[in-house]
């Protein structure tokens, strides 16, 4: 949540900056602004609402010339998106600026104390009060009051205010006195530093300078940098110089672009099958055995796990859902799964021998990050399935299985839940393959059976155009539900979840045997009912339970939209509209019964006039708890 840029180097950093806003945008689009120095002049610039508003005040007015700037994409926490709450904060004497990603816990009392100390306060924000806490070391470190340039002293003020702060945060600030250096800090917020030639960068994510640099480094917990045009210093908060080690980005900027698409969600759904077989690459041994040596994990502990626990928040969560029945079936290794947001709270029984699995896209998420953090004061080994390289959730954890879905910058996820699933997968199979399980031919199947994943995807992306009509004819609607059974439940929350989030619609997911226990009550004449129903080979009882709740929808009046395998004859009678989608084995079946909600919710948002890469409210990366 927030997106944040600095540079320091030989381009206008204004350009830079904003370029750089527009690919972090998807982290937060309440407020953007911009600062930057130039011939001891702090200008700035700052707008509520979407990134473009504050193109436009740039066109119009001043150029803002500078070589060292910051930037900043709000989502707001503290105080409405007005354009005062809207970063950069200045100081009282508009000497700095700093922009902010987080929560400051302790704001309240920092804010009375700056206010007691005269300070004047210009909005409701938890961050402006770091820029006075600077203003005030500045001040301190400035005695003789000659404002001369001191290279070092604003990383020296971050690191003094840092230590005062509570709660998370990711800072980065410029300053007129110290006027060639950007300067961040974090703590359980990302930021990453990128290397360039002559230039260097600070961001929330890569993405902000990969059409500069592919180099980067990881900023650590709670570590300040201070970046130049010609060179790089990170210490820890209590300035000791810090060691960092950098790595490659193994993506470039066309994968940041939309590609012709209009919205980065309709490429990303096109991207599936691609990033399916990416995440299966190198991962299936010509023996149809699994290696997966890189997670790190010796053999020996993981056959001594008596116990899995998934941790995980909302599209994640769906994945960590599905995860459950494929490890309790060919593992059978007991398995909870929890929001990542309510784990810690309820002191989980976690042992040596429990595995925790974090599933995360961004592997930024607070709640999860938290989660992990619990599970290892616990001393339970703890697995990231995640797809962002170096990010602080694959760093806490003791091993990490790397999905490889590419940047995922729509909003709503959409290929990381597909590659979430099969990281899952590979996990079980792997766990079964090393412990040897109760249905080895069939998990040994299943493994050849991944492979063929990406081209079933590709099937049902195909035959979609009667789901876009549909959801375009569904548009104006109300409410949808949303049944399954087995692996089909997960999928139903997941088409809920999609629809709310993009159509802003009431939709509902529910376990379709829990119906008669009350949601049944929801259902009137011509109510759309989503059911996602199971294969007729696989589970016969499943699938025959699921034609009988057809059917008492059906007496209801509901308008039944039907998701089954093609060839499904039992199930066409009763349905209004049926998507078929290809046979897989059932514990798969959320790869090609997902994609269709996908397209349907993407569809009927887009009909009703959404954005749908940046639904209202919402954030990608949310790093607040
Ligand atoms: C919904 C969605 C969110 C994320 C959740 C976890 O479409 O994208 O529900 O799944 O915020 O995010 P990660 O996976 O980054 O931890």
């Amino acid at each position: 949540m927030c997106g944040i840029v600095g540079y320091a180097g030989h381009r206008q950093a204004a350009d830079v900056v904003i370029e750089g806003l527009r690919r972090l945008e998807y982290r937060g689009y309440d407020s953007a602004g911009i600062a930057v120095v130039e011939d001891g002049k702090l200008r700035s610039a700052k707008r509520a609402g979407k990134l473009v508003n504050l193109v436009e005040a740039l066109a119009e007015g001043a150029p803002l010339p500078g070589r060292v700037g910051v930037g900043h994409t709000r989502w707001a926490t503290h105080g409405p998106p007005t354009d005062p709450n809207a970063h950069p904060h200045t100081d009282c004497n508009g000497h700095l600026a700093v922009v902010h990603n987080g929560i400051i816990e302790n704001f309240a009392a920092l804010r009375a104390e700056a206010a007691a100390a005269g300070h004047e306060l210009a909005s409701d924000t938890d961050t402006e009060v770091v820029a006075h806490l600077l203003e005030a070391e500045m001040a301190a470190a400035d005695a003789d009051g000659t404002q001369l340039a001191r290279p070092g002293s604003l990383a020296e003020a971050m690191r003094r205010v840092c230590r005062r702060l509570e709660g998370a945060f990711t800072l980065v600030a410029v300053d007129i006195r110290d006027p060639g250096a950007v300067v961040g800090a974090r703590r359980n917020s990302p930021l990453v530093i990128g290397c360039g030639e002559g230039e260097n960068f600070l961001a929330s994510d890569v993405a902000a300078f990969i059409a500069y640099t592919r180099r980067a480094v990881e900023l650590g917990q709670d570590q300040v940098a201070e970046i130049r045009a010609d060179g790089v210093t990170v210490t820890g908060f209590d300035g000791v110089p810090a060691r960092v080690t950098g790595y490659r980005v193994d993506w470039d900027v066309s994968a940041a672009e939309k590609a012709g698409y209009e919205y980065f969600m309709l490429k990303e759904i096109a991207e599936q099958p691609r990033a399916i077989a990416d995440t299966l690459l190198g991962r299936i041994g010509a023996d149809g055995n699994l290696t997966l040596d890189e997670m790190r994990l010796p053999a020996d502990e993981l056959r001594e796990i008596d116990k899995i626990v998934v941790v995980a928040c909302g599209t994640a969560y769906h994945a960590g859902m599905i995860a459950k029945y494929a490890i309790e079936h060919w593992c059978r290794i007991p398995c909870e799964v929890e929001l990542a947001s309510e784990f810690r709270y309820r002191d989980p029984i976690l042992t040596r021998s429990t595995l925790v699995i974090a599933i995360s896209q961004s592997g930024e998420t607070m709640d999860t990050l938290m989660a992990v953090r619990h599970a290892r004061e616990q001393r339970s080994r703890v697995l990231a399935i995640c797809n962002v390289n170096g990010s602080s959730i694959p760093r806490e954890c003791d091993a990490v299985l790397y999905t490889r879905a590419g940047p995922e910058i729509a909003v709503a996820s959409t290929k990381a839940f597909l590659t979430q699933l099969v990281g899952c997968y590979l996990v079980a199979l792997y766990l079964a393959q090393l412990r040897g399980t109760k249905y080895g031919d069939e998990a040994r199947d299943v493994v050849s059976q991944l492979a063929q994943m990406p081209n079933a995807v590709d099937v049902v992306l195909e035959t979609m155009e009667p789901v876009r009509a549909l959801a375009r004819e569904l548009a104006s609607e109300g409410c949808v539900l949303f049944l399954g059974r087995h692996v089909g439940f997960p999928v139903a929350l997941e088409g809920a979840l999609k629809l709310k989030e993009l159509a802003y619609m009431h939709a509902e997911g529910f376990a379709a045997g829990e119906l008669k226990h009350g949601p049944i009550a929801l259902i009137e004449g011509g109510l759309p009912v989503v059911v996602v129903v199971p294969s007729p080979g696989g589970r016969e009882v499943l699938h025959d339970k699921i034609v009988s709740n057809i059917q008492e929808i059906r007496a209801r009046g509901a308008r039944v939209i039907v998701i089954a395998e093609e060839g499904d004859h039992e199930v066409k009678p009763y349905a209004d509209t049926l998507i078929e989608v290809p046979h897989v084995p059932t514990l798969l079946q959320p790869l090609v019964t997902t994609v269709p909600l996908q397209v349907f919710a993407c569809e009927l948002a887009t009909a009703k006039g959404h954005d749908v890469d940046q639904p209202r409210n919402l954030a990608k990366s949310v790093t607040v708890e």
